[in-house]
C-alpha cells in the first residue's frame, strides 16, 4: 500500500475579490497552481469588517462547481433562481454552476469575526451544460465525530475509520467522487486516512501545522500554504506540537482541457466566447 507524500506546496498569497474582500488564495492563483479537478481555493479569515463587509453583489458563473464551507460567520447566498441561502458557522453550501448561475455572496453580520474557505471544482465536459443547482448544507447535516488523536467533520465522501467503519458526508455520487474532510488533530497526533488510489489530493491547514509522514520522512506543511499530495492509496498525518486543524480535499481528476475566463471555466475557447455572448445577451442562465 503505497503512502501518499507531498510534492508540491503552494504558500496562499494576498488577493482582493468581489467588491474588495480580502482572501488568501493558494491553488488557482495562476493557471499552472491548479490541481484537476480543483481550480482554486481561497481563505477568507478576519476580525476586520473592511475585509469582507462588500462581499461579492451578483456575478455569474458557468461551468464548475463551487464549494463554501464556514468556519466562523454569516454569509448569505441569493441567485437568480430564486434561492436565498444562509451560510452560518459550520455550515457549507454546494453550488453546481452548470450552464449558469447569477449569484451574490454577502456578509450577514457588521462586525466581528468571518473564516471559512471557496473552492472550485470543475465539472466534466459532458455536465458543463446542465443545469445550475445549490444546495445549503446546515451544520447539523455534517456529521462530527470523536477519531484516535482529534475530530473530524465530513462534507462530502467519507471518512474511512480503518476498522470497516465509515464516517459519509451530506455530499455523494458526484462524478469527481470528491471527499472533503476538515481535521481537528490533538498536539502532536497521528492520523492515518484512506484516499482513492488515482484521485488528485490536496492538505491546507488553517491552524497550527503538521507533517506528512511518507517512508520513516516528516515532511512539515506549515500554516496556510496547500500541500499538493503523490498519488497512493493512504496519507498519515502528524500534528505539530499546537495541534493542527486541516482540511483534506481529494477528487477524480478529469483530464480535460480547461479554458477559464474569470467566472466561465470551459474546455475550448469557443465556448467561452459562448458563454460571454449568453451573459451579455441575458441568456447565460
Ligand atoms: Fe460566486
Amino acid at each position: 500500500m503505497t503512502t501518499r507524500r507531498l510534492t508540491r506546496i503552494i504558500p496562499s498569497i494576498p488577493v482582493s475579490d468581489g467588491a474588495g474582500v480580502k482572501l488568501r488564495r493558494s491553488i488557482g492563483q495562476s493557471q499552472g497552481l491548479r490541481l484537476d479537478p480543483f481550480l482554486m481555493l481561497d481563505e477568507f479569515a478576519s476580525d476586520n469588517p473592511d475585509d469582507y463587509i462588500a462581499g461579492f453583489p451578483p456575478h455569474p458563473h458557468r461551468g464548475f462547481e463551487t464549494v463554501t464551507y464556514m468556519l466562523e460567520g454569516d454569509f448569505q447566498h441569493q441567485d437568480h433562481l430564486g434561492n436565498t441561502g444562509h451560510l452560518r458557522s459550520g455550515g457549507a453550501q454546494w453550488m453546481t454552476a452548470g450552464r449558469g448561475i447569477i449569484h451574490s455572496e454577502m456578509p450577514l453580520q457588521q462586525s466581528g469575526r468571518l473564516h471559512g474557505f471557496q473552492f472550485w471544482i470543475n465539472l466534466p465536459a459532458s455536465e458543463k451544460m446542465k443545469p445550475a443547482s445549490y444546495r445549503d448544507i446546515e451544520p447539523e447535516e455534517i456529521p462530527e465525530r470523536r477519531i484516535d488523536g482529534g475530530r473530524v467533520r465530513v462534507i462530502a465522501g467519507a471518512f474511512d475509520c480503518g476498522d470497516g467503519q465509515a464516517i459519509p458526508g451530506p455530499i455523494q455520487g458526484l462524478s469527481t467522487a470528491p471527499l472533503f474532510l476538515d481535521l481537528r488533530l490533538d498536539a502532536g497526533a497521528r492520523v492515518s486516512q484512506r484516499i482513492e488510489a488515482g484521485h488528485n489530493a490536496f492538505l491546507y491547514p488553517y491552524a497550527g501545522s503538521l507533517s506528512v509522514v511518507a517512508g520513516g520522512d516528516a515532511q512539515p506543511l506549515p500554516n496556510r500554504q496547500a500541500g499538493v499530495l503523490s498519488d497512493g492509496e493512504r496519507v498519515e498525518l502528524e500534528a505539530g506540537p499546537d495541534g493542527c486543524g486541516v482540511l483534506l480535499i481529494t477528487a477524480r481528476p478529469l483530464g480535460e482541457p480547461v479554458v477559464q475566463y474569470g467566472p466561465f471555466v470551459m474546455n475550448t475557447r469557443e465556448e467561452i466566447e459562448q458563454a460571454l455572448d449568453d451573459y451579455r445577451a441575458g441568456t447565460l442562465a
